[in-house]
């Protein structure tokens, strides 16, 4: 189990087998462009959305840290390999979540309560990655992830104070949660067969799933929202 190699610096990468460089690459480009996408169609919007001095402080700083999420797997993409066309978003299809620009606080709130819980599970995966500047830079995001989930609870929390606020976080819910669960891809995923057989990535695709699931309705039952159902055809 645990006799296949670990790449601790970027120099013990350069010397690493072709598959292993190509699966490290396809990660790290996939985090530094939904990181900027995340920020750039839901984040920085959202500034302009919060209700409250307050709201919008606590949301600048999120927007800075996805920001900054972007700026630092970017630089890990530079030094191994990856070019900035391959990690703009403007030259990548986005995840269907993305098409979808934010109109309301709520829709916000969601984002962080569900998107963010989805996110911490991605990074989660990485913190025992072979490849130790990947999993030191998850290491390092995870407790700003963190404060993002935790951002959507309590903003949540203050949502739900009211009929009208529940129901509007509870609309929100039911148009955004559908699209998270394509976040993880798909079951019997060859691409993730090969990150697991690399010591790259820990987890099945599915159980990751399955984990997100428990902890999204965990989290909807703390603000005593509903989950809808995945959309089948989402990717
Ligand atoms: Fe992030
Ligand atoms: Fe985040």
């Amino acid at each position: 189990m645990t006799d296949s190699p670990e790449y601790k610096t970027i120099a013990d990468f350069e010397r690493a087998p072709d598959e292993y460089k190509m699966a490290v690459r396809k990660i790290v480009r996939s985090h530094a462009i939904n990181e900027l996408y995340g920020a750039q169609v839901f984040d920085e919007p959202a500034i302009e959305l919060a209700p409250t001095p307050y709201a919008k402080w606590l949301t600048c700083r999120v927007a800075m840290e996805e920001y900054g999420h972007h700026v630092r797997f970017r630089e890990l993409g530079l030094q191994i390999g990856l070019t900035d066309d391959e990690m703009s978003t403007k030259n990548k299809k986005p995840l269907s979540i993305f098409n979808y620009p934010l109109t309301k606080w709520e829709e916000f709130v969601t984002i962080k309560l569900l998107g963010d819980l989805a996110e911490i599970l991605q990074v989660e995966d990485l913190l025992h990655c072979s490849f130790h500047p990947l999993r030191n830079l998850a290491r390092s995001t995870m407790p700003e992830e963190r404060f993002h989930a935790d951002f959507g609870i309590q903003f949540g929390k203050e949502l739900i104070g009211t009929a009208e606020g529940k129901a509007a976080l509870q609309q929100a819910v039911d148009v955004y949660f559908p699209y998270l669960p394509a976040f993880f891809g798909a079951a019997n995923s060859a691409n993730n067969e090969m990150y697991r057989r690399l010591k790259i990535k820990i987890r099945k695709n599915e159980e990751m799933l399955e984990d997100y699931m428990g902890r999204a309705r965990k989290a909807a039952d703390t603000l005593g929202l509903s989950l809808p159902a995945a959309k089948q055809s989402a990717a």
